[in-house]
């Protein structure tokens, strides 16, 4: 695992952008593991932008979402089939039968999860996984006692995520209390995997994901186990890591990132 601290949450984001364009435009088939949530619109925004001004291209690509709330249609505002649309997919040039997310409204939910592992499988595996980390220390909607070997399941969210996520329904009483999720195994299987988190909120899951021990309490501390996976923060949620210094100097001496400095 390896660790660069960005000095804002703008700076984050764009080296996050950076690489996964840099990975687009070396394999314009790219299959991209996509995230929803607060973090990840920057993302988007930027992509989008990136797409209209720069030509970045994904009329090749495959996209796979980690999660989708159970009983929400792909049309209902609050599911994340109508953020992927609102934040990307309408900004950019990505076949839509080449988007994939879990249908939360499935009539048979253990089946649609199969459906889902099967069709990640069919298509390859994924290239590259993007990843935010909520509070509980989920990635997609692993929480806590996920186990570390799970594949596409319903998940019951826990109250953490439901404080989390409940402010963005209009009335936060009817946000789903289950999701679809891939599994943290299912995460574990991408080629490679690029974390962002950003801002003071994250700084003390951060640090237990990045250098506590791996428990099955914390998803995201599995990804330490990941042969390629970048965690990538600001300096707010940098701020409970111990190891800072180290990652920095990485970050600046290492040959692999100088064309990624000047985002800094
Ligand atoms: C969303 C997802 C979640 C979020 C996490 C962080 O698809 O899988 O794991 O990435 O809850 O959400 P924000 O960015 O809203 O703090």
């Amino acid at each position: 695992m390896e660790v660069i601290i960005q000095s804002t949450p703008a700076a984050a984001a764009e080296l996050l952008v950076r690489l996964i364009a840099h990975d687009l435009r070396a394999n314009p088939q790219l299959v991209l593991g996509l995230a929803t949530g607060r973090t990840m619109e920057r993302v988007y925004d930027r992509l989008a932008q990136m797409h209209r001004e720069c030509g970045l291209s994904f009329a090749g690509a495959r996209t796979f979402n980690l999660d989708e709330y159970v009983g929400l249609p792909a049309t209902d505002p609050h599911s994340y089939h109508r953020y992927m649309q609102e934040h990307l997919f309408r900004h950019v040039n990505v076949d839509l039968r080449n988007t994939h997310l879990p249908q939360g409204d499935a009539s048979d939910l253990a089946a649609e999860c199969h459906r889902y592992e099967n069709l990640i499988r069919k298509c390859g595996g994924i290239d590259l996984q993007l990843l935010g980390i909520g509070q509980t220390g989920h990635i997609g909607f692993n929480e806590p006692l996920s186990a570390l070997h799970s594949r596409t399941r319903v998940k019951a969210l826990s109250p953490v995520t439901i404080a989390q996520n409940s402010s963005l329904f209009a009335d936060p009483s009817k946000m789903p209390r289950r999701a679809i999720t891939m599994g943290v195994g299912t995460i574990l299987e991408a080629r490679r995997v690029l974390l962002l988190a950003t801002g003071a909120g994250k700084a003390e899951i951060v640090a237990k994901a990045v250098e506590g021990p791996i428990t099955s309490m914390i998803s995201a501390s599995a990804l330490q186990m990941h042969a390629h996976c970048t965690v990538i923060v600001d300096e707010a949620a940098a701020a409970k890591l111990q190891g800072q210094d180290y990652y920095r100097w990485i970050f600046a001496n290492e040959p692999e990132w100088e064309p990624y400095r000047s985002a800094s």
